[in-house]
């Protein structure tokens, strides 16, 4: 496994993985399961696969989260060593980001920016599209491997893909839960005991939307019912909401013929975790 931290390093592996099928997984850092089953999909699939570790300080719209965020470097790259990891890159911020040279193209995306998480942390979403295109540009992958945990990123970033020159197919990649239906987070270790064993009230809430969904319930009274359900858990719930899959539009009466799902985010204690479920 190589580790390329510079333009040079990477031109370099690029020239020397010219003929194979490239996989690419972009991180922040932090590696748990979830990442590994993206390297894993990566590697089944693609010849070659280059995993980026970057934290991205332009997507943190709060400055204490990016400075809370996990930093494991180290214990990251062992993880990815025992994987049929190629190269990661992890590069400097200047690298990302050089003083001149770099623009990201405007891309019409502010229908599935604005709504959800982007409603909560303005310009998260514009970090997001901001670092992605950088590394896929710099990287100029085959795939592009990303989490269904962070189902409105991956939306997004399907989005920004069609509109875009590239020839890059992205795979989306199922959420790896806990054996109590926990979605695995870098969050999850700053969980204490007592909020651990209540964190999983998140899956359950979304289970249960899912099965009043089959059941022909309105979308305002499952969202009602998941939002108390979840407060009386001790959550505090920023929003559970059911949409369509691609728009991202609320889905206001039941239709079984819409792709719907619903997503939600609610702190517990100080951490806020994210879940979602495609019904
Ligand atoms: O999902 C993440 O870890 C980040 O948002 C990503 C896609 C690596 C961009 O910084």
């Amino acid at each position: 496994m190589q580790i390329l931290t510079t333009l040079p390093d990477l031109q370099h592996w690029q020239t020397q993985n010219r003929a194979q099928s490239i996989g690419f997984v972009p991180t922040m850092g932090a590696l748990h399961e979830g990442h590994l089953s993206l390297v894993e999909a990566s590697s089944a699939k693609d010849d070659a696969t280059i995993v980026s570790i970057f934290v991205n300080p332009t997507q943190f719209n709060d400055k204490s989260d990016l400075e809370k965020y996990p930093r494991t470097l180290e214990a990251d790259l062992a993880m990815l060593d025992t994987k049929n990891v190629d190269a990661v890159f992890a590069p400097p911020e200047d690298v990302i980001y050089p003083s001149e040279g770099f623009k990201v193209p405007d891309f019409e995306l502010t229908d599935l920016t604005n709504v959800l998480e982007g409603a909560y942390r303005p310009g998260h979403f514009d970090g997001v599209v901001q670092v992605v295109y950088r590394l896929l540009d710099l990287v100029r992958p085959d795939r592009l491997y990303m989490g269904l945990k962070d189902y409105q990123q991956q939306a997004i970033i399907a989005a920004m893909l069609r509109q875009s020159d590239f020839a890059i197919q992205l795979i989306p990649v199922s959420i790896v839960r806990e054996e109590d239906g926990l979605a695995m987070s870098s969050r999850n270790r700053r969980l204490t005991p007592e909020q651990r064993l209540i964190a999983p009230t998140i899956y359950q809430t979304l289970q249960q939307a899912q099965a009043d969904w089959i059941a022909q319930f309105l979308p305002t009274s499952i969202q009602a019912k998941a939002i108390s359900t979840l407060e009386q858990a001790g959550f505090q719930v920023d929003y559970f909401e059911i949409v369509e899959a691609t728009t991202l539009e609320s889905v206001e009466l039941f239709d079984e013929s819409v792709d719907a799902i619903a997503c939600v985010a609610a702190y517990i204690g100080d951490i806020r975790l994210i879940d979602n479920l495609q019904f």
